[in-house]
């Protein structure tokens, strides 16, 4: 603003963005206890389950377990996925074969996905159908061999999280940091590290997700209903972070026996909403090999009872798009759900999962994503990790395949978040770079 003072005007804008993110507003006003709140009266995974007797072989909890829990997170939280997926290459370019400072060969895949429900099926194109959903993919030049992938799904426009002016839609110059988003956020809300990312051997792939389902609660549910429209049971029709999470699975389409990939290093990575999404991927598709879940609270890996921060009230009255109408029946009555979210946890194991979290997001409700660990680990056990490692939120171990990290201060993706997730995945996928290459 003209004649303003730059820091009156980041002060201004500032006060403007927290008055309007209340969540996050609550967020900075505690903190997080750093021991485990209690025992948590959620259901216990191996236990007798819906009128069936207790787990107590791997091979039970594959075949029979893990289908019930499944399907009573899809009935009481996310609704329905497709019975059947596809997804096809429209076009695919190279956009920039010397990006990143030579780091990487950018590329730009166009694609359709098409959803079956009850034998319809639907193809889209997107919310915006001319143009196809658009997934950029870095490549690092300098690797050993197949790269080990992160899937991304973030807030900012692709042009951002993979900031290239080649980058469909971009803008001839990329503000990367000097946003109010980031400026309230964390420098890495919009623009991961990318250059670090694709040193340490990584890939990068992503998505806007509001292209193929826009994250509003007038826009997205004709786009959801369009989609599932062989489905008939409005209460539980998927809701967006089931169609965000199903999106992480298109990527992996397109990206499974690309040579260039290492299979076994299909990572999916989110914050926030975008984090529930990821962790719900997995839980689905058994191709991706690990999850990096930043913040990913109500919804996603924080247990609903006993919950401090957002409330299923709150989460589906805000944001009624985003799950099944079943979940908001439950607000008020958590206790009566079959299942909890340390289910979610559970379904992903034995592979890698990180739980990132700040100290003073109790909106996210660090501890109850803890509990929700610690409800997960027995199944970690039975399928043969070690799984939770630690008896604390604050004992990082990113060795552990049930990874918990908290840092202090607020809801964002802040300086010191990549370097851990990248300790975490260096741990479990070693990276690809190639070390005398670099040098
Ligand atoms: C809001 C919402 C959270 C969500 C977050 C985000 O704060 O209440 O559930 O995780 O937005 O996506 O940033």
């Amino acid at each position: 603003m003209p004649g303003m003072p730059r820091f009156l005007y980041r002060l201004l804008l500032c006060l403007c963005a927290l008055a309007l993110l209340s969540g996050c507003v609550r967020a900075t006003m505690a903190w997080t206890k750093l021991a485990p709140n209690g025992d948590a009266a959620r259901p216990q995974l191996l236990e007798s389950f819906e009128g069936t007797p207790p787990v107590e072989t791997a091979e039970e909890w594959r075949t029979r377990r893990a289908l019930a829990l499944r399907e009573a997170l899809q009935r009481e939280v996310y609704g329905f996925l497709p019975d059947a997926s596809e997804t096809r290459v429209l076009s695919h370019d190279v956009i920039n074969s010397s990006a990143f400072g030579g780091r990487a060969v950018l590329e730009e895949y166009r694609i359709a996905v098409t959803a079956t429900f009850n034998g319809v099926a639907v193809e889209s194109r997107g919310a915006d159908e001319a143009m196809g959903v658009v997934m950029n993919v870095a490549l690092p030049v300098r690797t050993n061999g197949p790269a080990p992938v992160i899937l991304m799904e973030t807030f900012c426009p692709r042009w951002m999280t993979l900031p290239d002016p080649a980058v469909a839609g971009s803008p001839e110059e990329i503000d990367e940091g000097s946003g109010i988003m980031t400026y309230i956020f964390g420098r890495y809300i919009c623009t991961p590290p990318v250059e670090d990312i694709l040193d340490a051997g990584y890939a990068i792939a992503a998505i806007y997700p509001g292209e193929l389902v826009p994250d509003d609660k007038k826009e997205g549910p004709p786009q959801l209903r369009r989609l599932s429209a062989g489905y008939e049971d409005d209460e539980t029709r998927w809701g967006a972070v089931a169609a965000w999470g199903w999106a992480f699975s298109r990527m992996v389409d397109v990206l499974d026996g690309d040579r260039r990939i290492d299979p076994n290093g299909i990572v999916a990575w989110g914050h926030s909403r975008y984090a529930k999404a990821a962790l719900l991927a997995a839980v689905f598709d058994d191709r991706i090999d690990a999850v990096i879940a930043h913040q990913s609270g109500t919804g996603g890996a924080s247990l609903n009872r006993d919950k401090p921060g957002e409330s299923v009230k709150a989460i589906t009255r805000t944001y009624p798009h985003w799950f099944a109408k079943a979940y908001a029946n439950y607000a008020g009555r958590e206790e009566e759900m079959s299942i909890d979210q340390h289910a979610l946890l559970a379904l992903i194991a034995p592979r890698p999962v990180l739980l990132g979290n700040a100290r003073r997001d109790v909106w996210s409700d660090p501890n109850g994503a803890f509990r929700a660990g610690q409800g997960a680990d027995p199944v970690y056990d039975l399928l043969g990790s070690e799984g939770l490692e630690q008896d604390r939120l604050d004992e990082w171990k990113p060795e552990a395949d049930l990874a918990f990290w908290i840092r202090p201060g607020t809801h964002g993706v802040v300086e010191e978040d990549w370097p851990a997730f990248l300790e975490f995945l260096n741990a479990h996928f070693g990276g690809g770079a190639d070390e005398t290459a670099a040098n």
